[in-house]
């Protein structure tokens, strides 16, 4: 049956970005030649544009942030047919701002909304909006969202809400089934190419399930499809380039 590559990296998060998962994504990726690629969100990290943002944040400067965040999704998408960008929460604090009160606000999200529009359109990508309803990709069966769920029980609400998916946002490789009369659903945490320690996730627990990792497969034309995860194990990650049908 004739398939398509497809590649999903997610949470790269600007300059926390994990250099390790980056450039073995980056040389997966132009191994494998996915025609298919999927950013799931938050390219960037735009912590200092967080509600309830500390002075420390705030006074960070966000071109480091730029930058890297520019850089890693060019370099993703370089050579995709088919690219797709899902803004993440993160990268979403732009197009908040857009409506802020205050005026220097507005103009900085109005600025780096057109900042990220050019990138986009420069990387041959489409994009969607972080928003439950609308920033749904299909890829036949599979879905790709950042994810609308977190704690403990989010692979399990992504399985119930979005049936077979596939989930950024929560930074694990969590995976959760979820039973109809039309047969069973799964959802799948990603997981993230930033780093696990960050300042602000330094006292949470939750940080102890963050992995690097990223997913890849098939997509049948018949919209079936086969997924793979590649996860970070001792600093290294062990990937398959090729499929075989048996
Ligand atoms: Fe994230």
């Amino acid at each position: 049956m004739l398939s398509r590559r497809f590649v999903v990296a997610s949470d790269s998060h600007g300059d926390q970005i994990d250099p390790a998962t980056e450039s073995a994504l980056l040389s997966f990726v132009h191994d494998f030649k996915p025609q298919i690629r999927i950013h799931a969100g938050d390219v960037f990290d735009f912590r200092n544009l967080r509600r309830g943002a500390s002075d420390d944040e705030k006074a960070h400067s966000l071109e480091d942030d730029w930058r890297m965040g520019s850089d890693f999704m060019r370099r993703f998408f370089d050579g995709g047919k088919e690219n797709h960008f899902l803004r993440g929460n993160h990268d979403e604090r732009l197009w908040h701002f857009a409506h802020s009160a205050t005026g220097l606000l507005r103009d900085y999200a109005h600025d780096g909304i057109a900042r990220v529009e050019k990138l986009v359109k420069k990387s041959r990508a489409k994009m969607l909006p972080y928003d439950s309803r609308l920033g749904v990709l299909k890829l036949g069966a599979l879905k790709v969202i950042h994810g609308y769920a977190a704690g403990i029980g989010a692979a399990r609400k992504h399985a119930i809400v979005y049936r077979n998916c596939l989930f950024g946002h929560t930074h694990n490789c969590d995976v959760a089934g979820a039973e109809s009369d039309e047969g069973v659903s799964e959802a799948r945490g990603i997981g993230a190419c930033c780093r696990l320690d960050m300042p602000y996730n330094a006292h949470q627990t939750g940080k102890l399930r963050h992995q690097n990792a990223f997913c890849y497969g098939l997509l049948f034309e018949d919209g079936t499809y086969q997924i793979n995860q590649a996860k970070k194990i001792d600093g290294r990650f062990y990937v398959a380039s090729d499929f075989r049908a048996l």
